[in-house]
Parts: C-alpha cells; structure tokens; sequence
C-alpha cells in the first residue's frame, strides 16, 4: 500500500503511537550497542530515532518506498544511509546488517513471506529478525475504535484485521517459515493520551493509512455518521488509548 502523504499528516495520525512503540520495539528485540541496523519501511523515522540511543547513528540504514516519507527521514536522520525500495527487494547486500527491523510493516507488504525472507538475507547468520503489527485482529490497534465506527455504517470494510501480521502468530509463522530459530513473540503496548474527541478526530481526516483512505471515499452523510458513532464510543474529555501490537524475534540460521 502507498503513502503518498504528507510526513507531518503519518506523525499526527500514526506517529503519536509509532514513536512509543518503537522505544519498546527496540528496548524488546534487543539491539546491541554498535550494532549495524536496518530498518524496513522506515517511514519518517520513528524506528529510526529509537534506534540511534542504541547503536552508532552512522550504523543505520533504512529503507521505505514512499518518497515523502524517505524526504522526512532524510532530513530528520542525515547519517543513516536511507534508500528508496521495498521489503520484497531490498536494496543490500547478502549478510549486510546485524540486524533486521520492520515496525507496523508487514502488513502492508504485498508478499509478506519474500519481505521477510528478504529481511532474512541481508541479515548476517546469528543476527536478529524482527517485526511488529498493530493486533488489529484483536480489536486494540490505535484505529480499532474508527473501524468498529466504520463497520457500523459501512457494513463489511476491509478493517486491516484479515491482514497477515494483524493476528497472534503471524509473524512467528513467517519468521520460522523462513529459517529463523529461537523465535519468540511478545506483546507491546502503548498510552497515547488526547485532550477531546476532536484532538482524536482531526487525524483521521488527513486521509493517511487504509482508515483516512477508506473515510476520504465515503459520502459527506456517511462520514458525518462514522464521527458521530465514534462520538458515541469514545469519551468528550480527556482520555487514552491504549494500543497492543504482535512483536516477534528470531535468530538467522549459520
Ligand atoms: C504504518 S507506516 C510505519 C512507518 C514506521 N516504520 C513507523 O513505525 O512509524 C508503514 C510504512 O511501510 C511502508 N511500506 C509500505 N509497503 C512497503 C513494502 N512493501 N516494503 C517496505 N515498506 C513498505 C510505507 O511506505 C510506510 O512508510
């Protein structure tokens, strides 16, 4: 899937829950100090400011095909070596990295098995495989609560939650389906705080992500109705939202 949006507009919707879970991401996998690191599908940067309080900034490296986002990164993280591609063709080199990181990522890959074979090949053999997804499956993405809204008025929308990734399981099953040993899977979870329901709202409308995507092709009167039922379901004042993603390691065979 394409994210031809703006960084700011990734940084309000998503960022505000990508940047937390990547502290714990990178606090969880572990990655060593010195350690020579790839991020795939990198966005703007979240992973990647995360990692630089682990190892070398000029040991990182990250790749994203969005052309906004790798602008972003570019600017914000000048020492990474940041390359245009995708997960299914990543541009290094066999046995590059220490390590291997896709945060919120697989999903979106339109072959999740080759993303993560290839995430298996520029990694050196007993380095580190690593990815998470939101558990849209279980309801407690960021958006479960706009896509409960969703589902309400359009009955049926692709919510992400059939998507590879989203379940228990998923990136255990594509980590070992490609060689990996010692996988283990973890639950992360983060606290994003909002002052209103409108603070909530906004991002929404900026069309990022399949939720801003599929919200910009309804009717006036049916977007109008998915922020009224999300009104319904959410609290006016301040409140939190606390988000859970599938996380799983694994070790590249010798
Ligand atoms: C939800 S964003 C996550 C960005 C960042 N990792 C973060 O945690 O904030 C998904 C990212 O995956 C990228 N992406 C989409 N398809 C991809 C693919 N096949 N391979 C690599 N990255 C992909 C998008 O361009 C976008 O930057």
């Amino acid at each position: 899937m394409s994210f031809d949006v703006a960084a700011e507009a990734y940084d309000r919707f998503m960022g505000r829950f990508s940047r937390p879970l990547a502290v714990a991401f990178a606090d969880w996998v572990p990655v060593a100090q010195g350690a020579r690191v790839l991020d795939v599908g990198c966005g703007p940067g979240a992973l990647l400011a995360a990692l630089a309080s682990h190892t070398s900034p000029d040991q990182l490296a990250g790749i994203d095909p969005s052309e906004s986002f790798l602008a972003a990164a570019r600017a914000r993280f000048p020492w990474a070596d940041l390359r245009h591609g995708s997960a299914e063709a990543i541009p290094f080199d066999d046995d590059d990295f220490d390590a291997a990181l896709a945060q919120l990522v697989v999903h979106f890959m339109t072959d999740a098995a080759a993303g993560v074979a290839e995430m298996v090949r520029v990694t050196r053999p007993g380095g580190t495989v690593a990815a998470c997804v939101w558990d849209f499956a279980g309801g407690r993405a960021p958006q479960s609560t706009f896509w409960s809204a969703l589902g309400s008025v359009s009955p049926g929308v692709e919510n992400e939650s059939r998507r590879t990734g989203s379940s228990e399981g998923d990136i255990t099953g594509l980590l070992r389906q490609s060689g990996c040993s010692d996988v283990q899977e973890a639950e992360l979870s983060v606290a994003v705080d909002f002052a209103s329901f409108e603070e909530w709202w906004e991002p929404y409308t900026l069309g990022v992500a399949p939720a801003g995507q599929q919200l910009a092709r309804l009717a006036d009167a049916d977007r109008v109705r998915v922020r009224a039922r999300s009104a319904e379901l959410l609290p006016s004042g301040p409140f939190t939202i606390t988000a859970t993603a599938w996380a799983a390691r694994g070790i590249v065979a010798d």
